[in-house]
């Protein structure tokens, strides 16, 4: 473990410089690693272990396209690729990376295929943290870990693919073998992390859920469509509110965030620009701290992981969702995305 200072905080980080994939290996030589699920993190989960020379068997419902990018991807039926419970029950460690309303559906097979000794590992702190709504209490005789990838499945391949690896937190929140702490951190350096971090099951998933909701996704959604709405109002044509709303930040802005941190990027733009978001900053700060407020208690009290199962559990949940996908693509603003992406030159016929 190396000790690492965020800001005065010291913090334990798994490094995979110090813990070896051939270390992981060693470890993990005599478990079937068994990925249930292959949407977004099965697939680069399951294909990490592979290419890392662990044994690494999917399992995933059958009459799927699922099944047959696992068959693609090289999984092979019977051998390697097999139905949810017949995976689960050949596995020493059970991956879940169903979708989390798919966990709770599947969850009263997969518990009869486990035995004393499995491990069973989450990508999410949801289905364990939220128990009374999902119903999923491992026995007694399992671990229960969580290596969780801070990124989207596919990131989870193509930084394993390009070497650079992802940062993932990981957690034990059950040890009844004594080698749960091992096993997880085999797992997480295994299926392509960097970076391991410490965390728990509610910590994980508290933060996770107010992410995606806030300031990954939800929030800068809200903001971009105010900010283009204000200046298309005021006679702003789509183009420019465009630009100047959504891609100055992607093209340009956030890259320096992200090499240099955000000090860096007010020093290496203009004064007028400084200046003014500097004063900007703390009004926009105050003005969102009671969305953040209130966002942080619908998740605790478990209100968004309902909304979440229920939405999931309709029918025409896919139908709904695409209905509501179209109608962003749809709006001025994003086919003025579209237009605007489409004069870049890597897009220019
Ligand atoms: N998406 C991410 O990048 C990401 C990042 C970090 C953590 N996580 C966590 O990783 C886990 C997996 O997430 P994901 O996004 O990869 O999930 P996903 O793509 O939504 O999962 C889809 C998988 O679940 C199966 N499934 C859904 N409903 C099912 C049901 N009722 N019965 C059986 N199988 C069912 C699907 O099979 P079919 O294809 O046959 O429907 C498919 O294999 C979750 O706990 C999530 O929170 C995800």
């Amino acid at each position: 473990m190396a000790l690492i200072d965020f800001g005065g905080v010291l913090e334990e980080v798994v490094t995979s410089a110090e813990f070896s994939v051939g270390k992981a290996k060693s470890i993990l030589k005599d478990e079937t690693i068994a990925v249930l699920g292959y949407g977004v993190q099965g697939p680069g989960q399951a294909l990490n272990l592979r290419d890392n020379g662990i044994n690494v068997i999917v399992g995933q419902r059958e009459e799927s396209n699922s099944w047959e990018r696992a068959k693609a991807d090289g999984f092979i039926p019977g051998k390697t690729l097999f139905p949810l419970e017949e995976a689960a029950r050949r596995g020493t460690i059970i991956q879940l990376l169903l979708s989390d309303a798919g966990q709770v559906k599947a969850w009263p097979e997969i518990k009869k295929c486990l035995d004393r000794g499995d491990a069973l590992c989450f990508s999410h702190g949801f289905a364990i943290v939220y128990k009374d709504q999902t119903g999923i209490i491992p026995p007694e005789d399992v671990d229960v870990i969580l290596a969780a990838p801070k990124g989207s499945g596919r990131t989870v391949r193509t930084n394993f693919l390009n070497g650079s690896g992802i940062n993932a937190s990981f957690a034990v929140h059950q040890d009844y073998t004594g080698r749960a702490k091992e096993r997880i951190l085999a797992l997480g350096i295994a299926i392509g992390s960097g970076y391991l971090f410490h965390t728990t099951f509610e910590k994980e998933v508290y933060s996770d859920l107010t992410g995606e909701r806030g300031v990954l996704m939800g929030c800068l959604a809200g903001v971009m469509e105010a900010q283009y709405n204000l200046l298309r109002n005021h006679g702003h044509s789509p183009s420019e509110a465009f630009n100047e709303t959504v891609e100055e930040l992607t093209q340009s802005l956030i890259r320096l965030v992200a090499e240099n941190g955000m000090d860096w990027m007010f020093s290496n733009c203009s004064t007028t620009a400084q200046r003014g978001a500097l004063d900007w900053a703390p009004k926009f700060r105050d003005a969102v701290s009671p969305v953040f407020d209130n966002l942080y208690q619908s998740v605790i009290s478990g209100k968004e992981t309902e909304r979440v199962l229920d939405a999931n559990s309709a029918s025409d949940y896919r139908e709904k969702l695409q209905k509501e996908l179209d109608e962003i693509r749809n709006s001025e603003m994003w086919k003025a995305g579209a237009a605007v992406r489409s004069l870049r030159p890597e897009n220019r016929k």
